[in-house]
C-alpha cells in the first residue's frame, strides 16, 4: 500500500519494526471513529470518579490512535506534493510519533495506569502545540511554489477541504484529550466539567477578547477602535471558553483591523466595534459589527479558504506564537468557523462594502450535536 510505504520513510530506524507500525496506521486509519457531543461530555464529567476517569482513560486509549492514523494517512497522499513539503513532513512524523506514543502504551488497567497515561497524553497535546502554523508554512510554500510556475492547478479546493478536515479532527482530538486532562482538576471552579464552564457569559468572553485584540492592535497600529458589547453579563450557557474566546478574538481583531486601516489617515471620527449578544432558544448569536468599509462580493468566496489574506506583512510563520498577531495568516476566519461547527454552531459573514461587516457567530445552546468526524 503506496500509505505504508510512506509512513516506513524516515520516521524510524529499524526497518521490520517501521513496517509494522506502518501496517498499525494503516489497520487503525480504517476503524470507525467514535464522536461525543458536548452535552454527553459535561454528564459524564460531572461525575470525575477514579472509575469513570478509567472508563475515558479506556476509551481514548482506542479511540486517539484511530483519529490519528486517519490524519497520518491523508498527510501522507496529499496533491501537488504538499505531502513532500519539509513543514507537512514534520506533521506527519508528529503525527506518527503520537500514534507510537498512544497505541503501545500498556494497556490501562487501574488508577496507576489511568494517571500515567493521562501524563502521556498531555505531552501528546503539547507536541502537536504548533500544527497549525506549522502547517499554514507548508501551504504558503506550495502556494509561493505554484505561483511561480504561473498555474494554480483546478483541484485546489481538495487541498482546502483536506485542511478543513485535518483542523476540524484537530480541533476533536484536542478536545477529547483536554477535557480528560482537565477533569482531574481536584478543586475545579464551580461550574466547571473540564473544559467546559456550564455557566459561560458571552458578554464576559467579548470583554475579555476585545482587550486581547485591542491590545494587540495598539502594539501594531499605536492606536486601536472602541469596542461597545450590548447584552446582559448575566446570561449565561454552557460552553468551552477557550474555544468561544480563540472565535471573537478573531472576529475582533479583523474587525479592529479594518476599521483601523480605514480611518487611520483621517480627521473623522473612528466609529466603534460593536458586538451584540442574543440569546435565543436554539442559539445564542454573537454579531461583531464595524464600519471598515466591508469585503468586495467578489472577494467574499475566498475569505474562509486557507490561502486567502490582504495583511501586506504575513507574520514569521517559524514563530512560536500561534494566534499572538493581528493578521496575516489568512486562519482567523476558517478556523473559527471550524470551531463554531463542532458544536454544531456556524459563522458567516455579511458585508457592505463601502461600508462595513458583520460576522454572525452561531453558537448551538442545546450541545446535542454530535461531534463532526472527518
Ligand atoms: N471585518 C472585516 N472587514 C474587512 N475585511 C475583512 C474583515 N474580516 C476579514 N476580512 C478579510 O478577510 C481576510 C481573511 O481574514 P482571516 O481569515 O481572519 O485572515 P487574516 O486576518 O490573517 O488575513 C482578511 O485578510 C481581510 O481581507
Ligand atoms: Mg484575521
Amino acid at each position: 500500500m503506496a500509505a505504508s510505504g510512506g509512513v516506513v520513510r524516515g520516521a524510524m530506524a529499524s526497518e521490520p519494526l517501521a513496517r509494522a507500525v506502518a501496517e498499525e496506521v494503516v489497520r487503525w486509519g480504517s476503524m470507525k471513529q467514535t464522536g461525543v457531543s458536548l452535552r454527553y461530555m459535561m454528564e459524564f464529567g460531572s461525575r470525575p470518579t477514579p472509575r469513570n476517569l478509567l472508563l475515558s482513560a479506556q476509551f481514548l486509549q482506542r479511540e486517539l490512535p484511530i483519529r490519528i492514523a486517519r490524519r497520518a494517512l491523508e498527510l501522507e497522499s496529499l496533491p501537488f506534493g504538499l505531502s513532500n513539503k519539509p513543514a507537512i513532513l514534520k506533521v506527519r512524523d508528529w503525527y506518527l510519533d503520537s500514534f507510537r506514543d498512544i497505541r503501545y502504551f500498556p494497556e490501562v488497567r487501574n488508577r496507576n495506569d489511568e494517571l500515567a497515561f493521562t501524563e502521556m497524553i498531555k505531552m501528546v497535546k503539547v507536541r502537536h502545540n504548533n500544527v497549525v502554523p506549522t502547517m499554514a508554512l507548508g501551504v504558503q510554500q506550495l502556494k509561493h511554489h505554484l505561483c511561480r510556475a504561473r498555474n494554480i492547478p483546478f483541484g485546489f479546493d481538495e487541498i482546502h477541504e483536506f485542511l478543513d478536515r485535518f483542523y476540524m479532527s484537530r480541533i476533536g482530538i484536542r478536545m477529547l484529550i483536554g477535557q480528560h486532562v482537565a477533569l482531574h482538576d481536584p478543586e475545579p471552579e464551580p461550574g466547571v466539567i473540564g473544559l467546559i464552564n456550564t455557566k459561560l457569559s458571552p458578554v464576559q468572553v467579548a470583554q475579555a477578547a476585545s482587550e486581547d485584540a485591542r491590545a494587540i492592535c495598539l502594539r501594531e497600529y499605536g492606536s486601536a477602535p472602541d469596542i461597545n458589547i450590548y447584552g446582559d453579563p448575566n446570561f449565561t450557557f454552557p460552553y468551552v471558553a477557550l474555544h468561544l474566546h480563540l472565535m471573537l478574538f478573531e472576529l475582533v481583531k479583523n474587525s479592529l483591523r479594518a476599521v483601523q486601516e480605514r480611518y487611520m489617515n483621517s480627521d473623522k471620527d473612528v466609529p466603534p466595534v460593536r458586538i451584540i449578544v442574543a440569546d435565543g432558544e436554539e442559539d445564542v448569536t454573537i454579531k461583531v459589527s464595524d464600519e471598515g468599509g466591508g469585503i468586495a462580493r467578489s472577494g467574499l468566496p475566498k475569505i474562509f479558504t486557507y490561502l486567502y489574506t490582504t495583511a501586506k506583512n504575513p507574520p514569521d510563520l517559524d514563530g512560536p506564537n500561534e494566534g499572538a498577531t493581528m493578521a496575516g495568516y489568512g486562519f482567523g476566519l476558517p478556523i473559527s468557523r471550524l470551531y463554531a461547527q463542532y458544536f454544531g454552531g456556524d459563522l458567516q459573514i455579511i458585508s457592505m462594502e463601502g461600508y462595513g461587516t458583520d460576522a454572525y457567530l452561531h453558537l448551538s445552546r442545546l450541545g446535542d450535536s454530535e461531534e463532526p468526524l472527518p
